[in-house]
């Protein structure tokens, strides 16, 4: 038998995965547009069409709105700020409970945090692992008024459960869809489904504009309050018609014009990326079949996957050992990755965000338990054995890969399914 790369035999592959190069002659002309305007931003924190930003944030907004298909895009200087604002501007407020993924980013919960309010976390779907709506009803109090649902790896989310509930209990709908830029559920992009959500465009994503991010709805009223969120909005509010004065005094969320005209040239990229992605996937799929110890990802009927890694559950006692050896062993005979976008395999994705010890302390804002402390006693639990099917993907089942990607082809992957075989025959019972 072959001796392991682990054990000191000879790698499937050496020569380093291929990066990304992202940006190109679109993005460099249009930087240098911004610069000769010598207009790097222009927007001002009073009423006035400057309220609104430049040139080129307004072009990237109407150009992702059109893409997108929702009527209104706000862009923001990262989707944390987008999260944050989207939940502003649904009236958010201390003691309020958001109920929210516990397997995602951990900003997803964070921005629910700094409005006063309290994420409250339902579990998981163990096939698309995104919020199970079947879970939520459990976890709905008085005090619920919203639900924050992430698309994760770009797999949309059960929106028709989610918003039977929302519905159900009069409660908004916030959209996570930081990985998932174009990934459509029953036909249309994810993002602004029932209320307001959006994209990250920080450097890891699909496209990006460095750091940025877009809120997308459909709902006007969201817009402008998303807009006065982002830029000092306690100065413009009544001018724009929004006269009750909730959760309207603004920050500066906003983007550049620089970044707006690379996000501009980044748009017309997008497609072709999850394009890619999607027959990338497909071919790596279809080449995990053969092993019984790996499920390749589930996308149900009527969603579309934006891929933007590609999750693999492992079954540690169909394989006969450990996930972590498996890993080891794999990564062991592939280069070793010099940045993130080079992982072959990772163990799990985050650990769940009810474990970190902020929830865990309830030690959110300044020295005290705010907001914690505006919930009954004990609630939400924020236990172990909460959600166990996130616990369950966290511990042993998830593996993240991020190698299904331009400018990777198919041969790569192949080089991935020999390193699998060749440890699947050494490893597995
Ligand atoms: C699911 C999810 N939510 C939120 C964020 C935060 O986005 P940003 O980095 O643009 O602030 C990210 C970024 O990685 C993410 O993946």
């Amino acid at each position: 038998m072959t001796t392991l790369a682990r054990d000191g035999g000879q790698k499937v592959r050496d020569n380093p995965f291929p990066r990304r190069r992202t940006m190109g002659d679109a993005e460099k002309q249009a930087a240098h547009d911004v610069i000769d305007s010598d207009d790097l931003s222009t927007f001002l924190g009073g009423p006035g069409p400057y309220f609104w930003g430049g040139e080129r944030v307004q072009a990237f907004e109407k150009a992702w709105a059109e893409r997108f298909g929702y009527r209104f895009a706000v862009s923001v200087n990262s989707w944390t700020s987008g999260l944050y604002a989207a939940l502003g501007a649904t009236g958010l407020g201390p003691g309020d409970e958001v109920l929210c993924t516990p397997y995602s980013m951990s900003a997803t919960a964070t921005t629910i945090l700094l409005w006063g309010a309290i994420p409250v976390f339902g579990d998981v779907d163990p096939r698309t692992f995104n919020l199970d709506p079947s879970k939520l009803e459990a976890l709905i109090t008085p005090r619920t008024r919203a639900i924050m649902v992430a698309h994760i790896f770009g797999l949309p989310a059960d929106m028709e459960g989610i918003a039977a509930v929302a519905k159900k209990h009069g409660l908004r709908v916030i959209e996570d869809g930081a990985q998932s830029p174009l990934a459509t559920y029953r036909g249309r992009c994810v993002g602004g489904l029932v209320d307001l959500g959006g994209f990250s465009l920080n450097y890891h994503k699909h496209v990006h504009t460095g750091e940025g991010g877009v809120i997308v709805t459909d709902d006007e009223d969201l817009a402008k309050r998303c807009a006065l969120i982002r830029n000092h909005g306690e100065n413009v509010a009544e001018t724009i018609g929004v006269t009750d004065g909730v959760n309207v005094l603004g920050h500066n969320l906003r983007l550049t014009e620089l970044q707006a005209a690379i996000g501009l040239a980044q748009l017309a990229r997008v497609e072709g990326y999850v394009t890619r992605r999607q027959q990338l996937a497909a071919h790596f799929a279809q080449r995990l079949a053969q092993f019984p110890f790996l499920r390749a990802p589930h996308v149900p009927d009527g969603s579309t996957h934006a891929y933007y890694v590609y999750p693999v559950l492992f079954d540690e006692q169909v394989f006969g050992a450990p996930r972590r050896a498996f890993v080891e062993a794999v990564n062991a005979e592939l280069p070793t990755p010099e940045i993130p976008e080079q992982t072959v395999f990772s163990e799990g994705y985050v650990k769940p965000l009810y474990w970190n010890e902020l929830y865990q302390r309830r030690r959110a804002l300044g020295r005290g338990n705010f907001p914690f402390d505006l919930a009954p006693a004990g609630w939400p639990r924020y236990a172990r054995g909460e959600c166990p099917v996130v616990e369950r993907l966290h511990t042993s089942e998830m593996l993240v890969s991020s190698l299904v990607r331009e400018p990777l082809d198919e041969a790569d992957l192949d080089d991935v399914i020999r390193a699998i075989d060749k440890v699947a025959s050494a490893l597995a019972r």
